[in-house]
């Protein structure tokens, strides 16, 4: 893909099975990685498989909902990496609950890492990105976000709100050279989607019902996203911004 080598790149949640395959991806493409994320140790798991490899990356242990911890980590992949060319907000995190049965507590958790976060990530990173008036952002949401899905409700709501905020990035930089895309996963074979099954009950259930509704036939595998992701952050896709893309077999096939 054209124009990803040597460019410093953030992903948030890189230790987990989206980000970690992003990670991957980049860094094969040239990139020098920041693994963010709250689970140190699975960040550096991510970087220890992308130095075997011959890749550059480092960890950051960043909570991306401390807005004072971000700001930190941020300077430091200043110091370390560099300038951040391409900032990737993937951390997320879901619990299965029908809305009536979630509590203020839930809205508050599902809030702050699916919507704040993203927020706070912007926050730390843009003013960078204007005074080089060069960058490039893609926002991890979800198909949840585009057609609904029960058991998510505030989640979906997140997500769809992290879809109008990137547009209204997309309007407010374009000037700037700065672009704004969405990736929106369907079920894919991670942690996340394990807890969220298991939550939900009769797991093999569900599983099957979500391979039933994928026109491709299977859920997604982490491996799955990189390519669009990439693609977002790449010298090809100069002249997107403000999209919406799903990576989800055709589950949702949205105009
Ligand atoms: N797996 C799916 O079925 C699916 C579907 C649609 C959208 N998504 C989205 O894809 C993205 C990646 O999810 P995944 O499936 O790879 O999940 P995952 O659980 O494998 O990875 C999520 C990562 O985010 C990190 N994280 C959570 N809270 C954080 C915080 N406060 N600060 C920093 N890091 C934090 C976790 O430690 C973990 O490493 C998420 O935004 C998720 O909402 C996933």
């Amino acid at each position: 893909m054209r124009g990803l080598s040597s460019k410093t790149v953030v992903v948030t949640g890189g230790g987990g099975g989206i980000g970690g395959a992003t990670c991957r991806r980049f860094a094969a493409e040239g990139a020098n990685v920041a693994v963010f994320d709250v689970d140190a140790v699975a960040a550096e798991r991510t970087v220890a498989a992308i130095t075997s490899d011959g890749g550059k990356a480092a960890a950051f242990a960043c909570d991306i909902t401390d807005h004072e911890g971000v700001q930190s980590a941020v300077s430091k992949v200043n110091t370390s990496l560099g300038p951040i060319d391409v900032l990737v907000n993937n951390a997320g995190w879901d619990i299965f609950k029908p809305f009536l049965k979630t509590s203020p507590s839930d809205w508050q958790k599902l809030i702050a890492i699916n919507l704040t976060g993203a927020l706070i990530m912007h926050h730390a990173v843009l003013p960078q990105m204007v005074e080089r008036r060069s960058g490039r952002v893609v926002n991890i949401a979800s198909d949840a976000a585009r057609v609904g899905s029960s058991g998510e409700a505030v989640y979906a709501a997140c997500k769809g709100g992290l879809v109008s905020f990137s547009k209204t990035m997309a309007r407010e930089h374009a000037r700037d050279g700065i672009t704004f895309n969405i990736v929106c996963p369907g079920p894919t074979d991670t942690q996340l989607l394990g807890d969220f099954i298991t939550a939900a009950g009769n797991p093999e259930k569900l599983k099957e019902a979500f391979r039933r509704s994928i026109p491709l036939g299977r859920i997604g595998a982490p491996a799955d996203l990189p390519g669009a992701i990439c693609f977002f952050a790449s010298e090809d896709a100069a002249f997107i911004t403000g999209q919406v893309l799903s990576v989800s077999g055709g589950l949702t096939m949205a105009g």
